[in-house]
């Protein structure tokens, strides 16, 4: 006869006390139990944390939305900590009118929501000459995808009036860092947002409080936080984040210029290094996220035997363009080692590569982009790893 289960009959302090009023919290905080899950900093990566990253844990979500307070973060110059009352969009350059808003004009233009990811570009860039990082959210967390709410900014452009030979925007940040990038005017007034809310609540700090541009599909480096002006030029700038930074150098010595999209992509989140296989064989649930900066991935497939045989996965949740999708697979484990991989279609017909077939036409020089097929090694254990195979 086996012992009794003690979680059934014995009582637990929360069968026996009152717990907090409705006054405790008020603006909410996860269960204590739950305080394992945390952005994460790799600390050999950057000389300094104000000019750092840390990951999103995304093998402890689900679904396709980031919470606000697990949004990785990327700062080049810390967070800024912006006073609304204080802060100013300035609209100038070939404008007829310069303008200035408030966060409170701002509101009185039409807004819109949309959920979209933003992807860092040197998002898996640590593996591009071979597997490094033991984690999901090491090699791939420098991702999250939120509702936005925000006002478009062919709005805010067709008020200031583009000039005719306004071909380029350059959105630039109120933080130290006042980072810039130049922006074809053609995106600017696509699908651009200034953006406030995240999720439904006022932006974090982090993620660019009170206003951020987003540019959906583009790489993270374009989404300007804590966005205090935009220029309209004839010209791009050529400025230090598309020309020493966010390029990548190829084998014959030139360099790629304005890869501004993000390329279909995916990965398996659990299992992997950070969430083994702690049940033994039988009734396994595979999930993981992809995406395309080109529109929506229809299909997804998984791999158990390194790519010998591929099964296609099933997809849960909103397929939006440009935004993070929910995929399972459910499988019978036998016991035996796996080599997990996944593969993401997009909808434009692009199937996601191996490693090797993005090095053949990239050299092994690149950090940025790399969109390369994932694979975790599974032993009989359920320990899971981050190996290459080719
Ligand atoms: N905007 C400003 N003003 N300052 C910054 O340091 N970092 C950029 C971009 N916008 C940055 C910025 C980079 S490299 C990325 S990947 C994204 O913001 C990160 O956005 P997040 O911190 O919301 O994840
Ligand atoms: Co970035």
């Amino acid at each position: 006869q086996a012992a009794p289960d003690t979680a059934i009959t014995e009582l637990q302090p929360w069968n026996q006390n009152l717990g907090d009023g409705v006054d405790v919290s008020p603006y909410g905080v996860p269960s204590e139990f739950e305080a394992h899950v945390q952005r994460k900093n790799v600390e050999w990566l950057t000389a300094d944390t104000v000019s750092s990253i840390n990951f999103t844990p995304l093998h402890e979500l689900d679904g396709i939305l980031t919470p606000n307070g697990l949004c990785f973060e990327r700062h080049h110059a810390g967070v800024a900590e912006v006073d609304p009352a204080k802060h100013r969009l300035m609209i100038n350059g070939l404008v007829d009118k310069p303008l200035v808003f408030t966060l409170q004009d701002l509101m009185r233009f039409p807004r819109e929501n949309h959920v979209y990811f933003l992807e860092c570009a040197a998002n898996t860039g640590m593996e591009w000459r071979g597997a490094q990082l033991n984690g999901c959210q090491f090699t791939h967390g420098m991702i999250h995808n939120v509702m936005y709410t925000g006002v478009p900014l062919r709005l805010i452009l067709e008020e200031a009036g583009v000039k005719t030979n306004g071909k380029w925007v350059m959105p630039e940040g109120a933080d130290a860092s006042a980072m810039t990038r130049s922006v074809p005017i053609e995106k600017a007034m696509d699908d651009c947002l200034v953006a406030f809310k995240m999720n439904g609540e006022a932006l974090r700090p982090e993620q660019g409080y009170p206003m951020r541009l987003v540019v959906p599909g583009w790489e993270g480096n374009m989404w300007i936080k804590w966005l205090r002006r935009i220029e309209v030029g004839d010209m791009p700038w050529h400025h230090r984040e598309e020309t020493s930074k966010y390029t990548d150098l190829l084998e014959n010595g030139s360099a790629r210029r304005f890869t501004w999209e993000m390329d279909a992509k995916s990965v398996i989140t659990n299992p992997s290094p950070q969430a083994p296989l702690n049940h033994g064989k039988g009734h396994t649930v595979l999930t993981g996220v992809a995406w395309s900066g080109r529109g929506t991935v229809p299909r997804v497939d998984v791999t158990l035997d390194g790519g010998k045989n591929w099964h296609q996965a099933r997809i849960s949740g909103p397929s939006l363009p440009m935004s993070m999708h929910r995929f399972y697979f459910e499988f019978d484990w036998d016991g035996s080692p796996l080599l997990l991989q996944s593969r993401a279609h997009d909808s434009t017909g692009y199937v996601q590569p191996t490693k090797d077939q993005l090095r053949v036409i990239r050299g092994e020089n690149s950090i940025y982009h790399n969109n390369g097929i994932q694979t975790w090694y599974v032993n009989e254990q359920g320990i899971a790893e981050n190996v290459e195979i080719s």
